[in-house]
């Protein structure tokens, strides 16, 4: 796990623990063993820290946390490394990430390959640098820098390090890390701590009170602020167990053990329980999508970011250009703000092959349909498909509800069709719901999973039904939502309570934002709900300026008097006596409602794994990361609870309502046994 080899009067100690250098209890014993040996040995002149592989280290052994951590303790290996009296230098040969890095501050010198990405990530799982990254990071590059980098967890680059003073040379090719690490073997040891703050407690105030985006909903961004200002006011050992106090405590929270799950559930989920691991994957070298609307562009626009070839396919000249000018305008406006140069714009541009000639799909090894939503559409475009397609060519549809099956059954080679379902903007949003067909083949399946995450996507697989694992999810609770304002609750009201749990826009937001009108009759004079009866008056939402909301020219929400208006005269129309509508009916009938149809899609084989939706609800609607998912929120939340909460409000739910058989099985197992 470490490796200590000798070149003249340089020690070089190597981590090795694939895959990514985790720092576990062997690693950790490792490494104090090899600093203490260094120390001692008078053969020794300088020692060299590095990592094997493509990273220098991930960090603390994520799997370790939550159980009582064997010694030495992470704290104690790098209070070791700084007080040697013989120079460390870190020679970061790659990622960097957490207590890697921290073991990198540790020493007194860093060089880093300009490939390397440095970061404190540990927020994100709901804890804060608890190896003194959050005392010897603000020494080096001062309060604000150590701020933005430890409170968002964003990595920087070995450039943006170098300009901020927390590396010390930034070297071109691996072949010369070595050498430049070397030469500061010669160099004094010079421990980080005794260098003295830049900044103080007000600018970590300023911080706070300028990027309120990243505290919201979250307890470890406001440790971070603690401990960093305690860096800035506190003697070194003082701040350092500011940090170990409020580490501790991080730890073993809700959020952090919530935070940890989404991590662990995101890997889990690019495994599939019944593939072979080595199955072997078709290639893919050119992707063809059907539809250059905006989610047939967004789609798109993955593939090209990605250096994929696409070949766009439309039915009118104006929609295939209207298409490719709105990759273009996306393309452009995400180098507007740095994020791209010209020349990436343009090369991804080059990739793309507008066409009118479905037949150059012919060409593609994969290919997406972005058509309107309908079956009949749908089911035409894939016969046609299958007649211009080349053998082993994979067929995917971007359907958002319709039967993966019967849309492989328009085909001669069921076998290669599948279900890609990207939400919008399908350029953001990292979900991609990866739907099995019957009749899938194995290596199709695995092509795409691969492929997903190539393209930067958390791929979820779910089984052919109704709207999946993520929408169908969504139809208890607009359902419900609906209701429950038909019955005396307000729009505002209900999605408050969204809000305040920590979604980012509640039911009728999102319905505002989606498009009332989908699905509508579009028939004005049939009014069935309040949904018809907006429509009806053009309130289509957020494009036309009015949904259940107003909306001014910036899109700005306000509640509707006239939606107001129209909820009380449909309730009269229906003879509907409005009464109070408690936050905690609401909470069961929209979140508990999407607990009890994620059991069913469980106990169906729709979604593997438990966690698998939890991932769908963190990548594809913005459910609050730091509950873990709606899965595991109701674990925590108690299945017992959930149950006894559906069959309270089970009389007032729309028709066909009934509590899944493994949500009550759930309930059962983990009651608390009676006295
Ligand atoms: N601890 C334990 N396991 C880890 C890990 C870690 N820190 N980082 C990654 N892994 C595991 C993953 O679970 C995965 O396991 P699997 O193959 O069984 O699913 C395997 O290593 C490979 O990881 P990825 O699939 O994520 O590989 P990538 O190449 O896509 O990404 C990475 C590599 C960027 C390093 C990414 O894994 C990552 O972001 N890791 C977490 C980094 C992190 O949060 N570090 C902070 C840890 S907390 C800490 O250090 C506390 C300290 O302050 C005291």
């Amino acid at each position: 796990m470490i490796r200590s080899e000798k070149t003249g009067p340089i020690l070089r100690i190597t981590i090795d623990n694939p895959p990514v250098n985790a720092l576990g209890a062997g690693v950790r014993a490792g490494l104090a063993q090899a600093i203490a040996a260094a120390a001692e040995d008078q053969s020794v002149g300088a020692v060299i820290v590095t990592g094997s592989g493509k990273l220098f280290s991930a960090g603390a052994d994520i799997s370790e946390f939550g159980k009582p951590l064997a010694d030495p303790q992470l704290p104690d290996v790098l209070a070791a490394i700084e007080t040697c009296p013989k120079p460390v230098i870190a020679a970061i040969n790659g990622t960097a990430l957490g207590g890697g890095l921290e073991i990198a501050l540790a020493c007194h010198y860093r060089v880093a390959l300009a490939s390397a990405k440095l970061g404190l990530p540990e927020v994100k799982l709901g804890i804060l640098p608890g190896a003194g990254g959050t005392q010897r990071l603000p020494r080096l590059v001062g309060v604000e820098a150590a701020l933005k980098m430890i409170v968002s967890g964003d990595p920087v680059s070995a450039s943006t390090a170098a300009a901020s003073g927390l590396v010390d040379m930034v070297v071109e090719s691996a072949e010369g890390l070595f050498d430049a690490a070397a030469a500061f073997a010669n160099s004094p040891a010079r421990p980080t701590s005794a260098r003295a703050v830049s900044g103080d407690a007000a600018s970590a105030d300023a911080f706070v009170a300028a990027n309120p985006r990243l505290f919201r909903g979250l307890t470890a961004p406001f440790a971070c602020v603690e401990a960093v200002k305690a860096a800035a006011t506190l003697p070194l050992a003082e701040g350092l167990a500011t940090e170990r106090r409020l580490f501790l405590e991080l730890v073993s929270g809700e959020q952090s053990q919530a935070l940890r799950h989404a991590f662990f559930a995101e890997r889990s989920a690019a495994r599939i329980e019944d593939l072979p691991k080595d199955i072997a994957k078709r290639p893919v070298g050119r992707v063809g999508v059907i539809g250059a609307g905006t989610m047939g562009g967004g789609i798109a626009m993955n593939f090209l970011s990605a250096g994929l070839p696409v070949t766009m396919v439309e039915t009118s000249a104006e929609a295939l250009e209207r298409g490719a000018a709105l990759i273009r305008k996306n393309y452009e406006a995400t180098a507007a703000k740095g994020r791209l140069t010209t020349a990436q714009v343009e090369a991804a541009m080059a990739l793309l092959t507008p066409t009118l000639e479905f037949g150059a799909l012919g060409e593609c090894d994969l290919v997406i349909e972005a058509v309107y939503e309908n079956m009949e559409v749908k089911k035409q475009v894939f016969g046609r498909l299958d007649a211009v397609a080349r053998p082993g060519a994979i067929l995917a549809s971007n359907t958002s509800y319709l039967d993966v099956d019967a849309i492989a059954a328009c085909t001669s080679r069921p076998q290669d069709v599948l279900g890609m379902h990207f939400f919008s903007p399908a350029n953001v949003m990292k979900l991609v719901e990866v739907v099995r067909g019957a009749k899938t083949a194995p290596d199709v399946l695995a092509t795409i999973m691969a492929l997903g995450q190539k393209i930067g996507k958390v791929p979820v697989v779910a089984g052919v039904c109704y709207g999946f694992i993520g929408n169908r999810m969504l139809i208890p609770r607009q359902d419900n939502a609906l209701s429950l304002v038909m019955e005396g609750a307000s729009p505002e009201q209900v999605d408050k309570v969204h809000t305040d749990f920590g979604m980012p826009m509640g039911p009728f937001q999102m319905t505002d934002l989606a498009g009332v009108d989908i699905g509508w009759h579009r028939d004005p004079e049939r009014i069935d709900d309040l949904k018809d009866a907006l429509c009806a008056q053009g309130r289509w939402g957020q494009k036309t300026g009015a949904g259940f909301y107003d909306y001014d020219a910036a899109r700005k929400r306000s509640s509707s008097p006239v939606v107001a208006a129209l909820i009380e005269e449909f309730r009269k129309r229906e003879g509907v006596t409005p009464r109070a509508i408690c936050d905690e009916e609401i909470v069961v009938r929209t979140l508990y409602t999407m607990v009890n149809e994620g059991a069913k899609i469980l106990e169906e084989g729709i979604a593997q794994r438990s966690s698998d939706i939890d991932v769908v609800w963190l990548y594809g609607y913005g459910w609050p990361r730091w509950t873990g998912g709606p899965m595991f929120w109701a674990e925590r939340e108690g299945f017992a609870k959930i149950v006894a909460g559906l069959e309270r409000y089970a009389k007032s739910m729309p028709e066909g309502f009934s509590i899944s058989p493994l949500l009550r099985q759930q309930a059962t197992a983990t009651e608390e046994p009676v006295a």
